[in-house]
């Protein structure tokens, strides 16, 4: 199947609160964006409209795409005011993604230039319901307007506000049946902010991430998504009456323990009857490589961090496995994300996962080393990867690299 989608990306009042709203830039109008559903197989095809005051292109987040259509400036030149493009991909994997911005990123994802993608298999574990959470945070001035951006905190910290959103909506109350089990698709969206996920310190299951279902389902009261990154988790059942703070727990991400903070609210309504049946094996993982594997190539984030713009990496051949250590020896965690390709993480610091799955962003903590391996498939191209803590990526925490036949 085809789905079509048109994308105008305009400015536009985005009331994200009853009494507050800032001028936003938005995919048709909407922050986040129009979702994007389509089953494995189907190819996508978006056409982008730029209406917006400046250039902007989209990366489908997470997407195995062909190199050419994702988004970055190193595969196609920006969209002009006035100009169009037109995107067109198979999706060949299952799974929660999302599709953003990749010109002058921080500002347009800021301001709301961000949607979320899901990618069904009919195979899916059934659930009683489905939602997808997208988190963000602004960050405003005394006026209530967007903070002006890029000084100097911003360029070595992020850019954090706060004004935390789900779904574009200032704190939102949800609300779910009693008795029934959800799967949740959540979304890390904001620039830098990260989020120490906890459902009233109740127990859910964390059951996918970047790259589709985990292989099996993990319980835990507690999850951190970085920037960038996607957790889906199994909630529920409650009880009828029950209400619940959804927030992120303190967190030290190198710039001291942030408080405790609410997202939304969760109030459990009138009871529904459940079909929900988690299998115990969701998927089957085959590791890419041994777990003390060497690493092919050593990235150092540090270097990465202070060498600037532009940079290049040297380029990887189809097929042949990369083993990449990420040895970040700066004061701050920095979550790498690769474009184009799922990676596994083989060690943490030394120590083995419990389990392997497919990701595309990991927060590499700060003084540690992060072990990972990836198959270059044959989609022969320009790629990159980078901080996906935005102002980061801004300042040139970066690299650009080929994929050669
Ligand atoms: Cu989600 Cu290059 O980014
Ligand atoms: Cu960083």
């Amino acid at each position: 199947m085809v789905v079509s989608v048109e994308l105008d990306a305009r400015e536009v009042e985005w009331r994200f609160a009853r009494d507050q709203a800032i001028r936003a830039f938005a995919y048709n109008g909407e922050v986040p964006g129009p979702l994007i559903e389509a089953e494995v197989g189907d190819t996508i095809e978006v056409r982008l409209t730029n209406s917006l005051p400046q250039a902007t292109t989209i990366h489908w987040h997470g997407v195995r795409v062909p190199a050419d259509m994702d988004g970055t400036e190193a595969v196609q030149s920006p969209v002009e005011p006035g100009g169009v493009f037109e995107y067109r991909f198979v999706v060949p994997d299952a799974g929660t993604f999302w599709y953003h911005s990749h010109t002058n990123e921080t500002e347009q994802l800021e301001r709301g230039l961000y949607g979320g993608l899901i990618v069904r298999d009919p195979r899916d574990p059934a659930f009683d319901d489905e939602r997808i959470l997208v988190l963000d945070d602004l960050k405003l001035d005394d006026e209530g307007e967007i903070a002006p951006f890029g000084d100097e905190h911003e360029h070595h910290a992020g850019r954090e506000g706060d004004v935390r959103l789900v779904n574009g909506v200032l704190e939102p109350e949800l609300e779910m049946p009693a008795g029934t089990i959800e799967r949740w698709r959540i979304v890390d969206a904001a620039n830098t902010r990260f989020v120490r996920l906890s459902i009233g310190g109740r127990p859910f299951e964390i059951i996918g991430t970047d790259g589709g279902l985990v292989p099996q389902a993990r319980a835990a009261t507690e999850v951190l998504l970085t920037p960038g990154e996607r957790f889906d988790l199994a909630v529920g059942p409650f009880e009828e009456g029950e209400r619940m703070e959804i927030e992120a727990l303190p967190y030290d991400r190198g710039k001291g323990e942030s408080e405790r903070e609410r997202f939304a609210t969760l109030r459990v309504g009138a009871a529904d009857a459940s079909r929900t049946e988690i299998p115990a094996t969701l998927r089957q993982i085959d590791p890419l490589v041994e777990a003390d594997a060497e690493p092919t190539r050593t990235i150092s984030l540090k270097a990465l961090m202070h060498e600037g713009h532009h940079q290049r990496a040297d380029p990887v051949r189809v097929g042949e496995c990369q083993v990449w250590e990420l040895v970040n020896e700066t004061g701050q965690d920095h979550p790498f994300h690769l474009h184009g390709f799922f990676f596994q993480v083989v060690q943490e610091n030394g120590t083995t996962p419990p389990e392997i799955v497919w990701k595309d962003t990991v927060n590499v903590p700060r003084k540690t080393q992060t072990r990972i391996a990836w198959l270059p498939d044959d989609r022969p191209g320009e790629w990159m990867y980078h901080c996906h803590i935005l102002e980061h990526h801004a300042m040139g925490m970066m690299a650009h690299f080929a994929v050669v036949p």
